[in-house]
């Protein structure tokens, strides 16, 4: 095995943790980093200023360069490195889901061209391996569905709700103070940092490319104490889950809150731990956890990368599907009941009610939505500040426990939250 010669974009969070491994690996044969590329030049660094670049040329034009690791923390900036690395006939490793989730097929296909590996194992989950587990299983023996906790920072948040009876504003800024939350939540607080690792996942998985404006989509930011309190009523989590698979028969995929009761693995997933399960035809169901996020999880990820680089591997994208993006509607009949919160003055949405209560102008309860509804019912009510939550486990096909639930409130004329 050759060393390579790497070329660093960021020296962040990702970008300084990358460094400190290969540091204490101390392992020159796998590679050593020749150039950093960052944005600000006076910024103070713990390393020396001989280190750094401010040009992104001096690495994508330096022929001794064969390996790129990107870690900065502008989207539009990585693609225009990504692109022009692997035109280049570098081989790159990225962190950057964003990226991915809008350029994924394109840049995959430079890659493919060029004959060089683009891999980016950090992008999803960070430290859970769950890009290379997809594109390595699952190819005979059906998948059935993938999905789970994508999210660190609204883990935290929920966590620490449920544990410690915060408000949602508190958790939010305890989330912040230990770093898990940018100063901007609104990516991991509306689930676009979720959806975004759907969309990455959801190609190795099927092979479609998802279209970010498709997707049914509610965070967690309008969570308030009424949906709290209904959950510990039942002695139900919140968590914020994204799911891609088949469902009656039809291919699904959202990003939403769902209520989970104890014999769920997230139930169990707490802090900002992240969790996927997934299940195929013949091997049952399959619970990954771990760390989603932080300097070295996300860093171990992208050495993994490297030494695959080094063992000349290549993600296969084998189930590159026949469907075209674009063409995956979510216009079929498939039925979810949901726990739904919205003021009884919007009415802009007709909601098919099982059971209802009414609090403070809020109504709130049980209720029936049809997947063609989903996208439409998840915007409007983000809008009026109302909350969503699956009260169905899509991981347990059976359901009967949170169909147990439902009995129990049938049953119940009056709750008191
Ligand atoms: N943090 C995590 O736990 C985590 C986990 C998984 C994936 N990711 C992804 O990894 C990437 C980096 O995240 P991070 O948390 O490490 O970000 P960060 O701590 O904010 O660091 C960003 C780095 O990018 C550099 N940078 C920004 N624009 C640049 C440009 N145009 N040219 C060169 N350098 C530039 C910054 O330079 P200066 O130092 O000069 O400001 C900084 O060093 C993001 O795409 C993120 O989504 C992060």
């Amino acid at each position: 095995m050759r060393g390579f010669n790497i070329g660093l974009f960021g020296f962040g969070t990702v970008g300084q943790g990358v460094y400190d491994i290969l540091k204490d690996l101390n392992y020159s044969k796998l590679g050593t980093i020749q150039k950093i590329c960052v944005k600000d030049p006076v910024k103070s660094r713990k390393i020396s200023k001989e280190n750094f670049v401010y040009n992104k040329e001096e690495i994508l034009l330096d022929e001794k360069i064969d390996v790129i690791i990107e870690t900065i923390d502008d989207p539009e900036e990585a693609f225009k490195i990504v692109k022009t690395a692997l035109d280049h006939k570098k081989h790159v490793i990225t962190a950057n889901k964003k990226m991915l989730a809008y350029h994924l097929k394109e840049l995959t296909n430079i890659a493919k061209t060029q004959g060089v590996a683009f891999l980016y194992e950090a992008s999803s989950c960070g430290s859970i391996p769950i890009i290379r587990l997809l594109d390595n299983f699952y190819t005979i023996d059906e998948l059935l569905y993938v999905g789970g906790i994508f999210n660190g920072t609204t883990n935290y948040i929920l966590h620490k709700i449920d544990e410690e009876n915060l408000i949602f504003q508190t958790a939010l800024k305890q989330a912040q103070e230990k770093g898990f939350a940018e100063s901007d939540p609104t990516n991991d607080i509306e689930g676009l940092d979720s959806l975004y690792k759907l969309i990455i996942i959801t190609y190795h998985a099927y092979g479609i490319m998802l279209d970010v404006k498709k997707v049914p989509l509610l965070g967690i930011s309008t969570l308030n104490d009424i949906d709290i309190k209904f959950a510990k009523k039942h002695h139900l989590k919140i968590r914020l889950v994204a799911y891609s698979g088949i469902k009656n028969n039809q291919y699904v995929a959202f990003v939403l809150p769902i209520f989970v009761n104890k014999n769920s693995p997230l139930y169990h997933t707490e802090y900002e731990y992240n969790a996927v399960v997934l299940e195929s035809r013949y091997s049952s169901q399959q619970f990954l956890k771990g760390k989603g996020a932080g300097s070295y999880p996300t860093a171990s990820s992208i050495i993994a990368d490297l030494q695959s680089i080094a063992n000349n591997y290549k993600y296969r994208n084998h189930k590159e599907s026949t469907v075209n993006i674009g063409t995956i509607d979510f216009d079929k009949d498939i039925k979810f009941v949901v726990y739904l919160r919205k003021n009884v003055l919007s009415d802009n949405i007709l909601i098919n009610w099982e059971k209802r209560y009414v609090l403070d102008n809020q109504e709130f309860g049980i209720a029936n939505v049809n997947l063609k509804e989903l996208k439409k019912i998840t915007e409007e009510i983000r809008k009026s500040n109302g909350f969503i939550a699956l009260w169905n486990d899509p991981w347990n096909r059976k359901n009967t426990h949170l169909e147990n639930h439902i009995e129990q409130v049938k049953e119940v004329n009056q709750i008191e939250i």
